[in-house]
């Protein structure tokens, strides 16, 4: 049988919109069509209501735009489902909209601990208002995404969740919550949700589809995180000069052969191999040989050592495993840690402890490679944000990448994707790698100005941003703070920023050493000691980026950021947050946080 005749006329591909602009404009060609008069709009079709396309809202919330990406996914599959589809950004999403809503589908992660991101902020602020209306009328599901190494797993995603139920909305599909290695999860949901809100909305009136529930959305073609290219790595130097203690890694790859670009504010992911060293002494209290064969990534069988090398993540103690251990040894502490409410006490536990820590302290475990195996969480790719412009290095890719290396219970630890790229790569070593699309970091109007804070490894996306700036001619001021432990051995990239202060590219520069002084001095010092000036700028529409450090810098600079507001811009303390909501909602204040 024919499926039934679209007379909804949707606009062609080579129409000059984006993705999201042809998204609303069709969904509302299509409004406009499906409420036609049945004598009208049925005439040809047979009836109005198999036409007739159902609203569908999605919302995200995301830092490093997985969400985004995820989001725009479910979109396009459910205008194959009958759905007129609009994708919106949490972070210009007004509230008030939520109570017309029809169907409304959220994807968010969560950042800080268990937080918003950056792009929900403000959403999630509004949402704990007591003035809001009943969303009865709003059929939803919410789809977290997360890490189940942060104790609070998906922990924005579930406070969501639970605010749109209390305010009565009705919850279509229980929440699906994605780990890392989110795609069967996420398919799933991007099935059941549509699938259950053609059921629970007027699913007469819906064209049927062709296209099976449960069916996951096509494949991304190109190169990505499920099909990484096979880079060579060109270039590989160390930016601190001797006596540091840090080990901060300058890495160029080169992507000759592949049809990869990036833009500026972008970030690159990075598939790592474990240490083989490592590999061994696992195996060794394995009492294994490593040609035992185990399950690979797509099922095949393959000697387990090599497993261990490329897909199974073998620092980091899983939770499986030490539910397993705690059974086996019947050990009271492991009962206690690993049991369901341990959340603080886990934590501790876990920290500087790894997998080869559990094994050897639990040496008569019995545990074999069989059973082992099949307990470990895959190897995730890292992300580091570009430090080049393609502009400005045709062909190439930079990272600015901070080498993990630290002591804990005695022994030497190593970061396993930072000291693949620093010490296991030569000239030439093949290097997996995908670029992970960040639409909410871009450098802001070429005219505007930009006041960059990027401390350590933070510097990376502003390098990469200023060359562009140099590339495109832009004509917007730039001001950099930046700032590590010592201006002899920490100044990262001197030359290149001194240049760029020399030539008047960068207007501005305030410079942190933490560790050159009896007192700590951070970025954040520098900010307040040019409070009136950074006003100036912000007040005349500058821009605001940060980069590095989640936890401690970016926390604080933003403390700050808010001081100066109230200080040196004259307003209350309600009246700073409204102005940085302001910030954020036109995307004069953004962060790339890690
Ligand atoms: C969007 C984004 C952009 C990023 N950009 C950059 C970048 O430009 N440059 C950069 O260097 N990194 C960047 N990162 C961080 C990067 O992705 C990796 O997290 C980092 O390189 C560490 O990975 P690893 O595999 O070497 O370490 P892992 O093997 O993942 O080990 C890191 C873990 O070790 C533990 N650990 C670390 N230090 C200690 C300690 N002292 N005591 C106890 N435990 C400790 C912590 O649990 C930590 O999570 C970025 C991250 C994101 C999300
Ligand atoms: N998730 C991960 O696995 C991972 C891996 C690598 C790095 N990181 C994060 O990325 C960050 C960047 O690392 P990095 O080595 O490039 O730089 P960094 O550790 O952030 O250090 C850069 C500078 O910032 C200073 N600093 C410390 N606390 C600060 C604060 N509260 N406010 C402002 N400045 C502060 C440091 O001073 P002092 O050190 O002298 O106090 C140093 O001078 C790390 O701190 C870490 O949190 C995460
Ligand atoms: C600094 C940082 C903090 C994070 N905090 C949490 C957390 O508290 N809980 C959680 O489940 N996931 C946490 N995550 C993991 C992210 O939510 C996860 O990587 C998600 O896929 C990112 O999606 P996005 O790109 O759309 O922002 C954190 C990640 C980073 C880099």
């Amino acid at each position: 049988m024919n499926p039934p005749v679209s007379l909804v006329p949707v606009l062609p591909d080579s129409a000059p919109f984006t993705p999201e602009q042809r998204a609303y404009l069709n969904g509302f060609l299509a409004g406009l069509f499906s409420y036609a008069p049945a004598s009208a709009a049925g005439a040809a079709a047979g009836t109005a209501a198999s036409t007739r396309l159902q609203p569908l809202t999605i919302v995200f919330g995301s830092q490093t735009g997985t969400a985004e990406k995820l989001a725009r996914r479910m979109a396009k599959e459910a205008g194959k489902r009958g759905f007129a589809a609009t994708v919106q950004d949490l972070v210009s999403y007004p509230i008030a909209s939520l109570a017309t809503e029809q169907n409304l589908l959220v994807i968010t992660s969560t950042y800080g601990d268990g937080e918003p991101p950056d792009n929900a902020r403000g959403f999630a602020d509004a949402l704990k208002s007591t003035a809001l209306p009943s969303l009865a009328t709003v059929r939803y599901s919410v789809c977290g995404l997360g890490d189940t190494n942060y104790a609070k797993f998906c922990g924005f995603a579930r406070e969501l969740d639970a605010r749109l139920k209390q305010l009565g909305a009705v919850r279509v599909l229980p929440r699906t919550e994605c780990d890392v290695d989110y795609e069967a999860s996420f398919s799933a949901w991007l099935g059941q949700a549509l699938t259950s809100l053609n059921t629970a909305g007027s699913a007469s009136a819906i064209p049927t589809t062709s296209v099976d529930s449960t069916e996951p959305a096509p494949a991304p073609r190109g190169y990505d995180r499920q099909n990484p290219f096979r880079s060579r790595l060109v270039a590989n130097r160390r930016l601190n000069a001797p006596g540091s203690e840090k080990d901060v890694r300058h890495l160029e790859l080169s992507l000759e052969g592949s049809d990869l670009s990036y833009e500026v504010g972008d970030a690159l992911g990075v598939v790592p191999r474990n240490d083989p060293e490592l590999v061994d002494e696992l195996l060794r209290q394995l009492h294994a040989t490593g040609t035992e064969t185990v399950s690979g990534s797509d099922g095949k069988m393959i000697p387990v050592r090599d497993a261990l090398l490329t897909v199974h993540e073998i620092t980091r103690v899983p939770s499986p495993l030490l539910q397993w251990m705690a059974k086996r040894t019947g050990d009271a502490t492991l009962a206690r840690v690993a049991a369901p409410d341990a959340n603080g006490e886990l934590t501790q536990f876990l920290r500087g402890r790894e997998i080869v820590d559990l094994l050897a302290a639990f040496p008569d475990s019995g545990l074999t490679v069989a059973e082992f195996v099949p307990l470990l969480r895959k190897l995730q790719p890292r992300l580091y944000s570009i430090s080049s412009s393609l502009k400005a290095h045709p062909g190439r890719v930079h990272l600015t990448v901070g080498t993990v290396r630290y002591e804990s219970l005695g022994r030497r630890r190593l970061g396993v994707c930072s000291t693949f790229l620093a010490d296991r790569t030569q000239e030439a070593t093949e290097v997996l790698i995908f670029v992970h699309r960040n639409t909410s970091f871009r450098p802001p109007a070429p005219d505007q100005a930009l006041i960059m804070v990027g401390p350590g490894t933070g510097i990376a996306p502003f390098r990469a941003f200023l060359q562009e700036r140099r590339a495109t001619g832009a004509a917007g001021r730039n001001w950099l703070f930046f700032g590590d432990q010592r201006a002899g051995s920490d100044y990262l990239y001197q030359e290149e920023i001194s240049a760029y202060q020399n030539d008047g590219l960068l207007n501005r520069l305030d410079l942190a050493w933490s560790r050159d002084q009896g007192q700590k001095v951070y970025v954040q010092d520098r900010m307040r000691a040019a409070a009136d000036e950074l006003w100036q700028w912000l007040d005349a529409g500058a821009a605001f980026y940060v980069c590095g450090d989640a936890s401690r810098m970016a926390r604080d600079v933003e403390t700050t950021l808010l001081e100066i507001i109230q200080s040196a811009g004259s307003r209350t303390p309600e009246g700073a947050r409204e102005y940085l909501q302001q910030m954020k909602s036109g995307r004069r204040y953004q962060r790339d946080v890690y």
